[in-house]
């Protein structure tokens, strides 16, 4: 099977972890290097948190660079409330990671992975996209070397950190338009689809039974996120939001899409972030982005499953 090689972008974050473990379990995708983020919890923790989790999988020799620590033009609110003070609660002391961060940062790493490689390079980003959108940004020459971008964020119905904006989309909403204007193929994995991707007593049951190291670690992860979406959204089956934008890549068969007009809100007061999805084309505007709407649900855990297996 031809692998794509791809570039996770990622702020961990237990379903960041759910990410790149599907990311590295699944032998659709070649996983060239990963990048953080600030996001759900300050840059030095999530360029930590990357690492340990991918040394928890047994990988030590994919480059983790550490890139933007907030957004382009604003100041970053983080999710400790989900995530822990450290972005990954719920283990009593996370292992340390078994290799050394990238002295490369992740624009750099960006440019020498998409200057070597023999074809276009998919990036799936999971946290606020602002690395992505600094790349575009700053290296317009680098374009042509990008396959396409897929990300978690924004929703086409309600958001969670505001009532109607998703929480990377908050963040840093100038990122998202400098990304959809790119005209770079842009696929939108928002939480209209992620909150199908639930944390039911039988999945977590499913992936625990694995019985590798990643799914033991894994248990104390999906403990702490269940519980604290639980306290925030009435949640107890946590929605694992971020390995559903590296299914689109993965396991395509699983992810719906359509093509339509998404823009995102920029100057509102109470729409800050807002991802306004015309999805009956009443804007008149021209289609811009993939719009993930429906998962098969059981060939999603599935594919997890398969690839949670894979690692050590
Ligand atoms: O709104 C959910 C998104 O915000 C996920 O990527 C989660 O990890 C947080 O970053
Ligand atoms: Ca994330």
């Amino acid at each position: 099977m031809h692998a794509i090689p791809v570039i996770i972008d990622c702020d961990p974050g237990h379903d960041d972890a759910f990410a790149l473990w599907l990311a590295l379990g699944s032998d659709a995708l070649d996983v060239r290097a990963v990048t953080a983020v600030g996001g759900n919890v300050d840059l030095a923790h999530t360029a930590n948190n990357a690492r340990v989790v991918l040394s928890v999988a047994g990988v030590s020799d994919i480059p983790v660079a550490a890139g933007a620590a907030g957004p382009l033009a604003r100041v970053l609110e983080t999710a400790e409330g989900i995530h822990g003070a450290n972005g990954l609660g719920g283990p009593a002391v996370l292992p340390e990671p078994t290799f050394a961060l990238e002295e490369r940062d992740a624009q750099t790493l960006f440019a020498d992975v998409l200057t070597a490689a023999e074809e276009p390079v998919a990036i799936i980003a999971t946290g606020p996209i602002t690395n992505v959108a600094i790349l575009l940004r700053d290296r317009p020459d680098l374009h042509e070397r990008i396959r396409e971008i897929v990300w978690m964020g924004g929703s086409t119905e309600r958001g969670n950190y505001t009532p109607y904006a998703e929480f990377n989309s908050w963040v840093d909403p100038e990122a998202v338009d400098i990304v959809v204007r790119s005209g770079i193929r842009f696929t939108m994995v928002g939480l209209n689809i992620t909150h199908q991707a639930l944390l039911t007593p039988a999945v977590r049951e499913r992936i625990v039974a694995i019985g590798n190291e990643t799914a033991r670690f894994s248990d104390e992860l999906m403990e702490f996120f269940c519980r604290t979406n639980d306290e925030m959204f009435g949640m107890p089956d946590g929605p694992l939001h971020d390995p559903v934008a590296v299914a689109v890549l993965a396991a395509p068969e699983t992810v719906t899409s359509r093509h339509v007009r998404m823009d995102v809100e920029l100057v509102g007061t109470e729409t800050r972030g807002v991802t306004s999805v015309d999805l009956h084309g009443v804007t008149g505007r021209e289609p811009n982005v993939h719009v993930a709407m429906d998962l098969d649900v059981d060939a999603f855990w599935d594919a997890v499953v398969a690839a949670v297996s894979r690692l050590a």
